[in-house]
């Protein structure tokens, strides 16, 4: 019998890991804590902006005309528990307050409404980015606390999913981690998988322990690439080196590659800086803190560079935002998406708002988000009128729309033709061209 899967957890992560077993053909529950999430599910409307969600979950939610009526939702753990052969666990992992640590608290509890109603064979299976160890004590409680005992297996799958490419990454993953504690759980992954597995994706078997690490070591090592080559940014700026030269040319190195040397304000969302930070706060816990002692530079450079974006801003104003207005292109923390969490683009806009500056953001996706999180910066329609009456533009977040604009229009908006470009995604010729001054970070002035 075709096996049926639950997805516990329905942000960014589950509800694309929902549709997206759906897809492989399989029948699906989706539940979630929050009813009104929920209520939009069943609609086919997705909470948030991830390209192609939404047309994948239509495709697939029972009620919707024309769906295959694979995937249904439910606020209810019994149901749940009742359904499914198999239950992923997505729920989120968020930075604790005041401290590095992550808070585990969504995971216990979906651990602990599951676990009750596990009367029979069942394997739970971990997605959510964990401090190592978390797996192994999981595991101890759903023995105890599941009516099935040991017939309620554990399993432990790190998300490699990036925000803006969610359903191509969960269809088509470049490798599937699991870590398992036995053949049962390995073959019911197997056969979840089949349908990528076939078409080469690597499948990677190993302990609890390495399945957890190979998660934030990966988000650790794209948090250092970024910072790197941030850190060479800083040194250009002072030597009066190209930050972008230097990384195409040691990009064309293999062994370095030539992804993610993307130099600006950097890295920001709901998983490099909070992952990075958890991993520090684990590894001392474990008495191996001095590991990665070198992240907590990582995460200084990093944060450094907003306020750099922030600096070069008020010089070129003249050295003080009073009575300045600053037009900021992008709020969303990466393009193609609405997500505005640790959002450098919304970090730095903030700063100069405080500076005295008054600032008008402008986002093609992240606009409610951000006036829910900064309600007191003005927002704009338009890139156009964001920048009206501008002594300075920002672009903070590299969104196609933003290389598209033409820079001559724009001119005719802004106070003065001064524009910073905080992602090096701008064509500086086009902008100079149309009577711009152009700055970038890591880049030569003239
Ligand atoms: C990241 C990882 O890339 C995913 O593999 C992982 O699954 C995910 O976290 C997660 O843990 O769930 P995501 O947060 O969607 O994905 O975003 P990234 O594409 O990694 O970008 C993170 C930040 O780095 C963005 O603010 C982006 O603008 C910035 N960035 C990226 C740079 O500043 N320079 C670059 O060269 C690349």
């Amino acid at each position: 019998m075709a096996l049926k899967i639950t997805v516990i957890g329905t942000g960014y992560l589950g509800a694309t890991h929902a549709a997206a077993m759906a897809e492989l053909g399989f029948d699906v529950l989706g539940l979630d804590v929050v009813p009104e999430k929920i209520e939009m599910l069943r609609r086919g409307e997705v909470p948030m902006y991830e390209p192609g969600l939404e047309d994948l979950l239509r495709k697939h939610v029972a009620g919707i005309e024309g769906s295959t009526g694979r995937l249904g939702f439910t606020t209810d753990y019994a149901e749940a528990a009742a359904f499914g052969d198999i239950h992923f666990v997505c729920v989120n992992t968020p930075q604790k307050q005041g401290e590095y640590a992550c808070d585990m608290s969504y995971v216990d509890a979906a651990f602990a409404a599951l676990a009750p109603h596990l009367t029979g064979p069942a394997l739970v299976v971990g997605k959510s980015t964990v401090p190592v160890g978390s797996a192994a004590r999981l595991a101890a409680y759903l023995a105890a606390h599941a009516p099935a005992g040991a017939d309620a297996e554990l399993a432990w799958n790190p998300e490699f999913l990036r925000e803006g490419f969610a359903v191509q990454d969960t269809l088509h993953p470049d490798r599937i981690v699991v870590g398992v504690r036995g053949e049962r759980a390995e073959k019911l992954l197997r056969e979840v998988y089949a349908t990528p597995l076939a078409d080469g994706a690597p499948f990677v078997v190993t302990d609890f322990p390495t399945a957890e690490l190979v998660k934030t070591a990966a988000n650790s090592f794209l948090a250092t690439k970024i910072s790197f080559i941030n850190a060479m940014a800083e040194v250009c700026e002072a030597a009066d080196g190209d930050v972008l030269k230097l990384a195409e040319a040691i990009g064309y190195d293999d062994r370095i590659g030539a992804k993610f040397l993307r130099a600006g304000v950097g890295f920001g969302g709901g998983c490099l800086p909070k992952d990075i930070r958890a991993f520090m706060a684990r590894a001392g816990e474990l008495g191996a803190d001095q590991a990665l002692t070198f992240l907590r530079e990582i995460d200084s450079i990093n944060m450094r560079r907003r306020g750099q974006m922030v600096e070069m801003a008020r010089e070129a104003v003249g050295g003080s935002f009073l009575g300045k207005r600053v037009a900021v292109l992008g709020a969303a923390f990466k393009p193609d998406s609405d997500d505005v969490r640790d959002s450098p683009a919304l970090n730095v806009a903030g700063q100069i708002h405080l500076q005295g500056a008054q600032v008008t953001v402008y986002d093609p996706k992240g606009m409610t988000n951000a006036r829910r999180l900064f309600p007191t910066l003005g927002y704009a329609d338009s890139a156009t009128e964001a920048v009206r009456g501008a002594h300075a533009v920002l672009h903070l977040t590299e969104w196609r729309e933003f290389r598209e604009l033409d820079p001559a229009v724009l001119g005719e908006a802004a106070t003065t033709r001064l524009v910073l470009d905080g992602r090096n995604a701008l064509d500086p010729e086009r902008w100079r061209r149309a009577g711009w001054t152009y700055r970038a970070m890591g880049r030569p002035t003239a």
